[in-house]
């Protein structure tokens, strides 16, 4: 399959995008013109080294760069003030230097935790992503959001940190789990919904293909969404605007994956966004905003592809197409591990907020997401009642 540029004009820290098959094979031709010494520090998620590590530091040793390997477990956790303070540790006695370079190879947490060390190490270093899942690859690897977590919650501590160069390898998501390319559907789909009714038109066609094989319609998805999100961050880096539409389905979806503490052995991020998504259909169809028979659409496809569209224990997924994957549940013995109130109050911790009002992103139609700002929060409770009862 062909290999794609895609850039993010950010004017001086601009970068490019290269996404398509077997663009790590020729991962060294890319970096090395961003190199000022050949030696180069690699932070990398323990599954995607073990799979695709090879492939990344054979380029670059064919090159004569030195490596510095620093493998980071699997999983939310990764994203910590404990993790952050060994990866930083390591990178010193490694003698990292400003002008050189830091790599984040995996997904959104390796990410995620490599673009807050560069940007903070020596007071800044350049970094480079090499996005090895779905979600990493759509989402979160484009845009320059960094963070860990603290105790208070998710994402907390953080910057804004532009990569250098984005490299995203389609083929290396032929090793990942069938959830976590559920997980980055989520934020494909999304896109559709937030501003281009007719990728969402696309999607819900050709959902089966995208979910289920390593081909073209996969292809064109993740990069018609990379170059959507390259577009609104270009526009907006720091959320002061339409970046913040991206946050379609995040806000209750937040809420749910509080209410497991975070766990993604329960629900993955992107599988809470899903739902998230369902319930930001519901509620902007509860308020006048959406059309029902839009509402319904989203929450058919939602249920289709084999999320979990709605709290309640009893509904769970619906009937979704054989050939769909597997829906992944969530409901415990039928008994609601969701308590409306609680879910409120993450809500309305949410960093969209400003002076403690509820700000939700809506939809007006497919392809056409709105600010709700204030939103009320009575009815948002018994909303919230509802879709847990
Ligand atoms: N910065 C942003 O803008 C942004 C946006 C969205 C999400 N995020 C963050 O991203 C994180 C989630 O990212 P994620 O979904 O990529 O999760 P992840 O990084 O935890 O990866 C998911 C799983 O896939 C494994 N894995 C990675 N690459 C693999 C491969 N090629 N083959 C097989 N297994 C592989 C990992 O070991 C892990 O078990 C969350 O922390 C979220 O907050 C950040
Ligand atoms: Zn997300």
């Amino acid at each position: 399959m062909s290999i794609n540029k895609i850039n993010v004009d950010l004017a001086e820290r601009q970068y490019d995008i290269f996404v398509g098959g077997g663009v790590l094979s020729s991962a060294a031709e890319k970096i090395l013109p961003l190199l000022k010494r050949k030696r180069i520090a690699i932070i990398a998620d323990e599954n995607a080294y073990k799979f695709h590590g090879d492939s990344l530091i054979s380029s670059l040793e064919s090159h004569g760069v030195e490596t510095k390997i620093i493998i980071t477990k699997s999983g939310e956790a990764t994203k910590s003030f404990s993790s952050f303070e060994h990866v930083v540790e390591v990178l010193l006695e490694f003698g990292i230097e400003r002008s050189d370079i830091i790599i984040a190879f995996g997904g959104g947490v390796v990410g995620d935790l490599t673009g807050f060390v560069a940007g903070v190490i020596n007071r800044g270093v350049d970094f480079v992503q090499i996005p090895t899942t779905l979600l990493s690859q759509v989402d979160s690897s484009v845009g320059g959001k960094t963070a860990i977590n603290a105790r208070a919650g998710k994402n907390l501590v953080g910057i804004f940190w532009q990569p250098k160069l984005v490299l995203a390898d389609t083929n290396v998501l032929d090793t990942l789990d069938k959830r976590d390319i559920m997980a980055g559907f989520a934020e494909i789909f999304k896109i559709g919904l937030i501003l281009y009714p007719q990728f969402f038109d696309y999607v819900e066609e050709n959902a089966i293909k995208i979910l289920g094989e390593n081909g073209p319609e996969r292809q064109y998805a993740i990069e018609k969404s990379i170059a959507a999100k390259a577009k609104v961050v270009a526009e907006d880096e720091r959320e002061a605007g339409v970046r913040a539409l991206l946050n379609l389905g995040h806000t209750f979806g937040h809420a749910i994956e509080a209410a497991v503490e975070y766990d993604e052995t329960i629900w993955r991020h992107g599988e809470a966004v899903a739902c998230g998504i369902a319930m930001a259909a519901r509620y902007s169809k509860r308020i006048g905003a959406l059309a029902p028979e839009k509402c319904d659409r989203i929450e058919k496809f939602i249920r289709d592809c084999g999320y979990q569209y709605k709290l309640s224990p009893r509904t769970g997924c619906g009937d979704y197409a054989d050939e769909m994957p597997q829906p992944v549940r969530h409901d415990t013995a039928g008994i609601s591990i969701f308590n409306p109130q609680a879910m409120l109050k993450v809500m309305s911790h949410d960093k969209k907020n400003s002076g403690g009002k509820i700000n939700l992103v809506l939809l007006k139609d497919i392809g056409n997401a709105y600010i709700h700002k204030n939103a009320d929060v009575a009815d948002l409770l018994e909303f919230l009642k509802e879709e847990c009862s």
